[in-house]
């Protein structure tokens, strides 16, 4: 038993649908058919990935008679580098590669980010299908056309806009992906509540426990929601020089995190971006721009589901920096003219874009947040 529905990114001639649902990956091949120039394609995948979902990927394309080979490569950030890039665009050349060749993303945002990019820039830009395999590649990475790899100078700093032509987000994926990263992925979609959709927050405030432990209708109703909230603003803002902004709610202070604990296993995006959301919530509350309830129960929601909400749970035992931490917001790609660029709030469900925050004002903000104790709950 199937079940799924269809949502489409309007972009003119660049449009396609996003399919949200269970039993995807079997059906892949027609849906794939549908929609690509030729019956041959190149899954790119990891090789965490791969174990658990390739065989799947590779029957339903079978079953439409679609041609496939697959690439496979090392799981984890680190494989969005220039060198892990230049070997894949070699390796999909070597493949025979033509203009009508589509690829395909089977795997988390790393896979999605890499596949895109190369995408992008082989052959002056082919085809590429998304089969998005963690929840956060499933309502974030995944669509809207964000591609790219990192350079030593900072995350993403490498990329293009290139829209797939297709998503395919297999719900039942989910199941094989560890709680740490799902929970990762939760604290993205936590964000499309809190930037423009009260209502759907306050449902996660009660479905967000099922959801995680593997509650499948919610599961779906999750990403869909995600989903459409992201094709909505994409729609309107390809190029992030508006409403798409909002989407980095929690991104400026998350990805300062990151940086500090070395974009890796210490600290997963998702779970900066969780700290980030609860810090510009707190912020947005100290400034007297948001009801301080409103804050508290974002952290009470972040901490309910188990995702960090204190910098000391993941701090690894010693204190940020409080001016390393600024320093590195200030070399977020979002800094315009020297001023750094924040997602606040003036309460759930609406959120703003703010360049007015004092360097003065967010160093002592953090310095406060360094210090403070991680919550009694903590689970670590
Ligand atoms: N392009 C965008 O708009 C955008 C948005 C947000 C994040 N990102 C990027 O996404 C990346 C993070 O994505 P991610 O969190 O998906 O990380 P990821 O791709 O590294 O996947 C996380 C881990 O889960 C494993 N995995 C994937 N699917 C699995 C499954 N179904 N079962 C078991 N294990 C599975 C992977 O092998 C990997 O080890 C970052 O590089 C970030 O910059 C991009």
């Amino acid at each position: 038993m199937t079940a799924r529905e269809t949502l489409r990114l309007e972009l003119g001639a660049r449009s396609y649908d996003i399919v949200v649902g269970t039993g995807l990956l079997a059906d892949s091949g027609a849906l794939v058919a549908a929609v690509v120039k030729q019956k041959r394609a190149i899954i790119v995948t990891d090789e965490t990935v791969a174990k658990l979902h390739l065989e799947r990927l590779r029957s339903g394309l079978d079953r439409a008679g679609i041609a496939h080979r697959a690439i496979v490569l090392p799981p984890g950030e680190g494989t969005k580098d220039f060198a892990h890039f230049s070997r894949l665009c070699e390796d999909v050349l070597a493949l025979g590669l033509e203009r009508i060749t589509p690829l395909i993303a089977l795997g988390g945002g790393v896979i999605g980010d890499l596949t895109g990019f190369a995408a992008a820039t082989l052959l002056r830009g082919v085809d590429y299908v998304q089969v998005p395999t963690t929840l956060l590649a499933q309502v974030d990475s995944s669509v809207g056309g964000k591609t790219g790899i990192d350079s030593a100078h900072g995350k993403n700093m490498i990329g293009a806009f290139h829209q797939p032509v297709l998503v395919l987000a297999d719900i039942d994926t989910l199941a094989t992906l560890p709680r740490r990263e799902l929970l990762a992925g939760y604290a993205e979609v936590v964000k499309y509540g809190l930037v423009r959709d009260r209502g759907f927050f306050e449902w996660l405030e009660g479905a967000g426990a099922a959801l995680v432990a593997g509650d499948i209708d919610a599961r779906r109703r999750a990403v869909l929601t995600s989903c459409a909230a992201k094709a909505a603003v994409v729609a309107i803002d390809e190029r992030e020089t508006g409403d798409r902004q909002l989407l980095n709610l929690g991104h400026t202070f998350g990805h300062a995190l990151e940086s500090e604990t070395g974009f890796g296993d210490a600290l997963l995006h998702g779970e900066a971006v969780a700290l980030g959301i609860r810090l510009a919530f707190d912020l947005s509350a100290q400034l007297g721009l948001c009801p301080a309830a409103a804050a508290s129960r974002v952290r009470a929601h972040y901490q309910a589901v188990g995702l960090p909400v204190a910098l000391s749970q993941v701090a690894n035992g010693k204190r940020f920096d409080p001016a390393a931490l600024l320093e590195a917001m200030a070399h977020d790609k979002k800094v315009r003219d020297g001023k750094i660029t924040l997602i606040l709030a003036r309460d759930i469900g609406d959120a703003f874009v703010s360049r007015e925050v004092e360097r003065a004002t967010l160093e002592s903000f953090l310095a406060a947040e360094t210090l403070a104790p991680p919550p009694a709950a903590a689970r670590r």
